[in-house]
This record gives structure tokens, C-alpha cells and sequence, in this order.
């Protein structure tokens, strides 16, 4: 882990792990299965992480805006149910949205220690600086890694209120699902908390136009996982010649994603010296999004030593919140 201290020592930002390595396995990796795949954590370079928050924007997309509006209707109950907590973010990119939980805690004299945990370390260095401006006496302690490798390295203070907002959840698979919820019970002391944010089930028309929004942020976003892989790993992805797919498995309860090949074409991954074949209309798996049934995600944290403490939704029950209290 290497450590950098900005501006006084309100600000520490720790680079956990060896990024660009891990690219390259884990390129080489996900090309040569039969179904393609790449990890979704490569969406987000500079350029990804501002278009995820332009995806937040549209007008389609209406998982953000649901999630802001229960935390703005119902901060002053959670920041009551979590008085005195340093709060850690698992993906926090441009924490707007826990923004309106500062707020209410800022209102309530409360002191604030945050741990923002994300894959994108200009993101989070751009995020820390406009709170560290806007909330005169918050500290941040910057964690640039993935989720896992993040959760090791938590500091100590205590009690924790760990969020998981966003249905950040939903990008992982059932058993990625598990071992998240393993690692929070490993690393969490009884008494800190984990605050869920989970899209719910809906219909299929409302789930595939969150992902297929008309002015194309989201099939960029998808794209941009290959601009980073030519520029990182100097490979020749022509990015006209592939296009975003995104449909709902109903079996599955999920949004899936690819990067559909419009034609029959080689690519050369030079840094790996790797060339990739692929037929016309063969697909690169990106992402999922799952959709999620609440009872089923209470039951397995309950499972892992959670206590069910309280949850809250919007009047269209798209959304839901909900709060848990480790007790080992
Ligand atoms: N977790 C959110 C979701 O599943 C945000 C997200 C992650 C997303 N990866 C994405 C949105 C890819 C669009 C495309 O919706």
C-alpha cells in the first residue's frame, strides 16, 4: 500500500494493490473463454467514471434519482440510527448522493471521518477535494483499490457505517455476492452498520430502458472499456466495429451486457501479444445488473452475523435502503 498526504493531513489518499498488472491478467483471462468476458471495474478510467455520472443523469436512468430522493426524505431517521460513525463507501465516485447523508450529520454537529473506497484514484481525489472544501471539518482517509482488497485495509476507527449505495451490489455475481458479505464479517467489529441501497424487481420495459437510454451514454460507457484497454494495454479495438446490448434475463432476474461484434474481425492486444478472433455478432461480456428480491438479501446477511435494523423505499417501491447492524 503506498500513502500520499494532500492538503495538511485532512487528506490521505493509499493506492491498495498492483492495478495495471491485474489488468493484463485479467484481460488475457476473460478473452481467451468461450463466452468473452471483461471485468466491469475497467469501465472506469478518468473519462468512464464522468460518463457514469452523466448515466446517472438521464432520464431513463432512474435508479440515482430514486435513491437520492429516499435519502433526502429519510437522512434525518438514518443519520439518527447511526449517530457517531466514521462512514466508509464502497464505490463512492462522486458521492453526490451521500452528500444529502453529510448534510444531515454536518446539522447534527456530528464530526466526520470518511473512507471513500473506489477503483478510480483521479475520481477520488477530485471528489475529496470539493468535500474536504464544502465540509470544513471532515477528514478523508482515500482508499483507490476494489471493493475486497479495500475492506482489508479498513482503519479503526469505530463504529463503522459501512454504504453500499447504488445497487453497486447487483454488478456482482451470487457468489462474488457471498464473498463480500464473508469479507464484511471478517473485517466489521460488532456495532459498526452496512447501509444497502438495491433496485428491486419491475418490469422489464422500465429495467431495459435504464440501460438502453437514448442518448447513448451507457453504450459509450460500455465502449469505453475497450478505449481503455487499447490505451493501457496498446490494443487495436476498433470501437466502431462493436456495439452495446443490453436485455433483462428474467430467469435470472438481470440486466446483462455486452459488446456485440458487427463484423468478423482480429484484434491485437500488443502489450500481451495476444491476437482475439472474433466471429460477427460473438459478444465480450461486461456487466450484469441484478435486480433484487429484499426478503432473500435480508435472510443471507442475517446469515452472516447482520442484525436487521430498518429500511426505507419510495412510494413506487423501485428502491430500497436498508440498514443493518453487524453483531458477529
Ligand atoms: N450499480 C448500478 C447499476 O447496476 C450502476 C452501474 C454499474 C451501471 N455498472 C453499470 C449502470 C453499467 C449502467 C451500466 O445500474
Amino acid at each position: 500500500m503506498s500513502t500520499r498526504f494532500r492538503e495538511t493531513d485532512r487528506l490521505q489518499i493509499s493506492t491498495v494493490g498492483k492495478v495495471r498488472s491485474q489488468l493484463r491478467t485479467d484481460v488475457a483471462f476473460g478473452l481467451r473463454q468461450s463466452q468473452k468476458t471483461l471485468p466491469p471495474k475497467y469501465f472506469y478510467d478518468a473519462y468512464g467514471s464522468r460518463l457514469f455520472e452523466d448515466i446517472c443523469q438521464q432520464p431513463e436512468y432512474y435508479l440515482t434519482r430514486t435513491e437520492a430522493q429516499i435519502l433526502r426524505t429519510h437522512a434525518a431517521a438514518i443519520v439518527r440510527q447511526t449517530a457517531g460513525a466514521s462512514l466508509v463507501e464502497l464505490g463512492s465516485g462522486s458521492a453526490v448522493k451521500t452528500r444529502l447523508l453529510f448534510d444531515e450529520y454536518q446539522r447534527r454537529d456530528h464530526l466526520l471521518h470518511y473512507v471513500p473506497i473506489d477503483i478510480s484514484a483521479s475520481m477520488l481525489e477530485e471528489t475529496a477535494r470539493g468535500l474536504l472544501t464544502d465540509y470544513p471539518t471532515m477528514s478523508i482517509e482515500a482508499l483507490a483499490t476494489d471493493y475486497l482488497a479495500g475492506l482489508t485495509v479498513l482503519p479503526n476507527t469505530r463504529p463503522r457505517l459501512v454504504l453500499f449505495l447504488g445497487s453497486n451490489l447487483g454488478n456482482f455475481s451470487p457468489a462474488e455476492q457471498t464473498e463480500l458479505f464473508q469479507h464484511l464479517a471478517a473485517y466489521l467489529h460488532p456495532g459498526d452498520q452496512f447501509l444497502l441501497g438495491l433496485d428491486l424487481r419491475k418490469s422489464v420495459e422500465v429495467l431495459e430502458a435504464a440501460y438502453n437510454d437514448a442518448a447513448g451514454v451507457t453504450a459509450d460507457f460500455n465502449l469505453n472499456i475497450l478505449r481503455h484497454i487499447n490505451r493501457e494495454l496498446q490494443a487495436d479495438f476498433n470501437l466502431a466495429q462493436f456495439s452495446h446490448l443490453a436485455f433483462y434475463n428474467q430467469e435470472l432476474h438481470q440486466i446483462e451486457m455486452h459488446l456485440k461484434s458487427e463484423v468478423a474481425q482480429d484484434v491485437t492486444i500488443a502489450a500481451l501479444d495476444l491476437t482475439v478472433s472474433f466471429q460477427v455478432g460473438e459478444t465480450i461480456h461486461t456487466e450484469i445488473s441484478r435486480k433484487f428480491d429484499a426478503q432473500e438479501v435480508k435472510e443471507q446477511l442475517i446469515g452472516h452475523g447482520f442484525q436487521y435494523q430498518s429500511q426505507w423505499t419510495d412510494p413506487d417501491n423501485r428502491f430500497l435502503l436498508s440498514l443493518f447492524r453487524y453483531t458477529g
